[in-house]
């Protein structure tokens, strides 16, 4: 939005300034990004039915509604109209979150079949500040489990204390948001594990670690330094 507005500025006639809103109302259009993997790739721990809503419905919805309240807020500020900018800021985050934590979350997994332990600094750091990656998967577990309603389990990076953080978001909050760098998010939303698991959390998380994608947690951690 702050690049709309200085586009919009810059413009010097009516019909440069909707040429410009449109030119940067293209670079804020979010799209559904790519599996990594097919719909089935996960299984068994999790299933392609639960895959294909997920990320065809569930994140597809969030990037449609986050793209619409981009519009209205783009309207709303050609037209200065503040209370309408602020009431869309609710949606923007919501959507935009949603946008956000599941497009690391499809990267954070991997095929059961390519699945491979941590290694090197990330290993090193896991074993530091929680005493083993067994002990660190407990933790997350636990404090992912207190979730209520929906929201995030996270494994996070603190650039201010220097360490690894396990902790939790409320709804589509983005860890950003507590002053974390996301490393490995696990979504604890019904709608990733409901049809599979029913109301047995502990059982679907006991299974994720199973497909955790450490090598791109590896990446992340490497990039958060
Ligand atoms: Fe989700």
């Amino acid at each position: 939005m702050a690049l709309a507005g200085r586009c919009s500025q810059s413009a010097g006639s009516l019909m440069s300034a909707l040429r410009s809103m449109q030119a940067c109302r293209s670079l804020t259009t979010q799209t559904l990004p790519d599996l990594p993997y097919d719909y089935s790739a996960l299984e068994p721990v999790i299933s392609a039915e639960i895959m294909k809503l997920h990320h065809g419905k569930h994140h597809n919805t969030y990037i449609t509604t986050l793209n619409q309240s981009y519009e209205k807020y783009a309207e709303a500020e050609a037209k200065g109209d503040v209370a309408k900018m602020i009431e869309l800021q609710q949606a923007i985050k919501f959507n935009g979150g949603g946008h956000v934590n599941h497009s690391i979350f499809w990267q954070n997994l991997t095929p059961p079949k390519d699945f491979e332990a941590p290694s090197g600094e990330l290993k090193s750091a896991i074993e530091n500040d929680f005493g083993s990656v067994e002990e660190l998967s407990k933790k997350f577990n636990a404090k992912a489990a207190t979730v209520q309603g929906s929201g995030w389990g996270w494994l996070g990076y603190s650039p201010e204390l220097k360490h690894l953080v396990i902790t939790t978001t409320a709804n589509q909050d983005p860890l950003t948001t507590q002053g974390l760098v996301p490393l490995l998010g696990v979504d604890m939303w019904e709608h990733a594990y409901y049809l599979q698991y029913n109301n047995v959390k502990a059982d679907y998380l006991k299974e994720i670690w199973k497909i955790v994608n450490w090598k791109d947690v590896a990446s992340r951690y490497s990039k958060a330094q």
